[in-house]
């Protein structure tokens, strides 16, 4: 059964022995990053930290609940980060029913994600305690997270683990990104959404439009809602269909007090507001995933005119910085569970790793089963045109018998495979807005690197060279008598 809220998930974390309560007082500036930092960079991640008693506050904070693979996949109910991506391919791969009796017994299939769909309902969890006349920030314990984060009008607090929720004013359609929250004020946030993602899509819609753009911020739910807000859907795929899919039960939505947005029933706080496409305000810096700071910039402004919340709310956080940390987690989970969407557009990628330490967009290895000259180049094009894959600083592609979850054998087999003129592009193009070594702000260079085996036609005049095996029976000879050479 999916679980019912964050706190069934702690509960659960808790019973395995995989959350460690902090009884003592913890102050939510700089101290709860600085212990999630070194409790997640422990062997296997650490566990998750309940912060039961946080300086300034009534609410307990929560950190590090998805930092490692066995959280990951007991947060999606799972066995291993492989098996959604088997559910999605046996979604996929379908073949055409021939008899009336195939056709039935695929029915069921066919409506695995209408059942998912979100139910609404009237009166949730989340909307217990409702604060509209004075909304305050202050109140709840958000974290400082890195010593330089904020500017010096306000004390460099951020909300990491918003789920933020829009509609599409032209199609009603919702979206749910995850986007950091600045907090300015009692009332007033930052509203970090990248110009690349769909929030920034109906931002600019709005914007068109002259009118103000209502956004609800939820913040902590089941933990298959919480991730699938960081999730790279198509702008047509509505997150919380996909949360349902997770977690094999609809999500509950409920709407917004003074607005029509819908989140999350089972939220533990829940943000409303607007934004006013005609301003915009400093946001950041801030310590990011890629271990530096992102930069300052100007971003749209969020105006809080309603905050409700659970009677007994917990304040799930999280900490980025350089990997590992826990969104590496999140972010493998991704590797895995878009694995067979991507063999949708590319049939030939066998498989595809994203090195933590490239933060997910700096770098990606790929397996591909080459057919022809040129395309291993065919394939670093289109994905370069593939939703967020755009971002990849680097990718490097070589043969289908290379495992490239064993670094170090890739490494090898591309620093010897590799003529550096003949087989690496280098393209131009939009980059992630957490890049800071381009010359411009998203924009800039990404390089593509073909290490498979080449062929005359790709420019190669000499035979490929064989691969080092040692020849069967020698290996068994060995085998039998290796207790004769004395190990
Ligand atoms: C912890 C965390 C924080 C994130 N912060 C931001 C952010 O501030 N701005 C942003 O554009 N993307 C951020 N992302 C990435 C987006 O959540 C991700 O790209 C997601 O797919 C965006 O949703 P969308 O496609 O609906 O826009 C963050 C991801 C994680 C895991």
């Amino acid at each position: 059964m999916a679980y019912k809220d964050l706190r069934a998930f702690l509960r659960r974390l808790e019973d395995k022995n995989l959350l460690h309560r902090v009884k003592a007082e913890v102050d939510p500036i700089l101290e709860v990053s600085e212990i999630t930092d070194r409790i997640c960079k422990s062997p296997g991640g650490g566990k998750a930290l309940f912060f039961e008693k946080i300086r300034g506050s009534m609410y307990p904070v929560v950190t590090n609940i998805f930092g490692s693979f066995e959280r990951m996949s007991l947060a999606l109910e799972i066995s291993g980060l492989d098996d959604v991506a088997h559910r999605i391919e046996d979604l996929l791969n379908q073949a055409p029913p021939k008899t009336l009796v195939e056709k039935l017994s695929m029915l069921p299939k066919l409506f695995e994600f209408s059942k998912y769909l979100t139910r609404t309902v009237k009166s949730a969890p989340c909307q217990e305690v409702i604060e509209r006349n004075a909304p305050d920030l202050g109140k709840f314990p958000i974290l400082k997270c890195w010593p330089s984060d904020g500017q010096p009008s306000d004390e460099g607090r951020f909300i990491t683990f918003p789920m933020v929720f829009t509609k599409d004013p032209e199609t009603g359609r919702p979206n749910c990104g995850m986007y950091r929250i600045h907090v300015y004020d009692k009332k007033t946030t930052g509203m970090h959404w990248h110009i690349h993602k769909d929030g920034a899509r109906h931002f600019d819609k709005y914007r068109a439009l002259g009118r103000r753009m209502p956004v609800a911020v939820a913040v902590g739910s089941d933990p298959a809602v919480i991730y699938a807000a960081t999730a790279p859907l198509p702008e047509a795929v509505d997150e919380m269909l996909f949360a349902g899919f997770l977690r094999r039960e609809p999500v509950e939505m409920v709407k917004c007090v003074t607005s029509d947005i819908e989140v999350p029933a089972n939220s533990e706080l829940v943000i409303e507001g607007y934004v006013d496409p005609t301003e915009s305000r400093i946001e950041g810096p801030f310590g990011d995933h890629t271990g530096f700071y992102s930069a300052a910039d100007y971003y749209p402004v969020f105006h809080v005119t309603c905050i409700t919340h659970k009677r007994d709310m917990v304040y799930p956080a999280t900490i980025v910085g350089k990997p590992p940390m826990e969104d590496c987690y999140m972010g493998k989970a991704t590797e895995r569970i878009f694995l067979p969407l991507m063999k949708l557009d590319f049939p030939e990628i066998k498989d595809i790793n994203l090195p933590m330490e490239g933060v997910f967009h700096n770098a990606c290895l790929i397996s591909i089963r080459k057919s022809y000259p040129g395309h291993a180049k065919k394939v670093l094009h289109g994905l370069w045109g593939k939703g967020q894959m755009m971002f990849s600083k680097l990718l490097i592609i070589v043969d289908e018998d290379v495992d490239v979850q064993n670094i170090s054998y890739t490494a090898w087999r591309v620093l010897n495979n590799v003529d550096w003129k003949r087989d690496v592009i280098i393209a131009e193009g939009p980059l992630d807005d957490l890049d800071h070594a381009a010359s411009f702000p998203r924009y800039g260079a990404k390089m593509g690197i073909d290490a498979t085996r080449k062929s005359r036609e790709e420019g190669m005049t000499r035979e490929w060279p064989q691969e080092l095996f040692m020849s069967d029976d020698i290996k068994k000879r060995v085998d039998a008598r290796w207790k004769e050479f004395g190990f």
